[in-house]
């Protein structure tokens, strides 16, 4: 299943229309000389070393796509879509980057490792580990994003309501409409694979739901306690919300094609089996 060209490329733009608006500037835009690291607690700065690692991965994931969908692809037809797609990867790359560069730079600023040099060799030992997102379908990899570009939104809004250090709010701010802006784009490319092979795509999306972790969560050590004391500094932070919120969508398009109702209900129970989730 490949988008036709024509479609992939009015999603890219839609979104790089968009994203060339959306400049902030990860060293000038933020008002550094306010920071007032004694309004951290512990817990938050844990949660903000913790999130440095996660959206450190940035050089894995565009490694991933760039040999999942190579430009050089022989089959001409394979390189255009991989090409327009690189319009999508390069600017996504270029934001997700900048979190990981201003919650270090955040990092240093704020004294939580006021050395460049040991952060950076703190923050390298996460990207040295062996790294794949585990898909090889442009569908798959996208319903594993919608997952995780949704769950770091939730988490960076719910954690900005929780802290009263003034710079770290408007980082969060800046982060949270990023990663809104990237979950609608993912969200846009599973609906139009779901317009263009309708119930062929149920499957492959089930598949990831159902096996959605985290980043990170088999590489890192310590991993499990990090991630609930992580959660803990965000309440109203709900791991399950992105997947219900697949669900929702989900619904939303057997509104729109009555005829898949039944298979996309059935789908939607088997993953809340599954997940251990309860459905409304
Ligand atoms: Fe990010
Ligand atoms: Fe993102």
């Amino acid at each position: 299943m490949r988008l036709p060209l024509s479609k992939l490329r009015d999603l890219v733009t839609d979104f790089n229309a968009l994203a060339d608006d959306a400049n902030w500037n990860r060293f000038k835009s933020l008002p550094w000389k306010d920071i007032k690291p004694d309004l951290l607690t512990q817990g938050q700065k844990e949660a903000i070393i913790f999130v440095t690692h996660v959206e450190d991965y940035t050089p894995g994931y565009c490694a991933e796509y760039q040999a999942l969908f190579p430009v050089n692809a022989p089959s001409r037809d394979e390189a255009m879509h991989n090409r327009e797609l690189f319009h999508f990867v390069s600017r996504w790359g270029l934001e997700e980057d900048r979190h990981a560069q201003s919650l270090a730079l955040y990092q240093v600023k704020a004294g939580i490792e006021s050395d460049w040099d040991t952060l950076s060799a703190q923050m390298i030992v996460e990207s040295q580990k062996e790294f794949a997102v585990g898909y090889r379908s442009l569908l798959q990899v996208c319903t594993y994003a919608f997952l995780q570009e949704k769950a770091t939104q939730l988490y960076y809004q719910s954690f900005a309501r929780n802290v009263s250090e003034p710079v770290l709010i408007k980082l969060l701010h800046y982060l949270t409409r990023d990663e809104s802006r990237h979950f609608i784009f993912f969200s846009k490319v599973v609906g139009a694979y779901f317009d263009c092979f309708g119930l062929d795509c149920l499957s492959e999306v089930e598949e990831v739901a159902v096996n959605y972790r985290m980043p990170l969560h088999n590489t890192m050590l310590d991993y499990r306690r990090r991630a609930i004391r992580m959660a803990r500094e965000a309440p109203g932070y709900d791991r399950a919300i992105p997947l219900k919120i697949l669900f929702r969508f989900l619904e939303q398009i057997a509104i729109r094609h009555l005829e898949w109702r039944e298979s996309i209900n059935a789908s939607i129970d088997r993953m809340a089996g599954r997940l251990r989730l309860s459905l409304p």
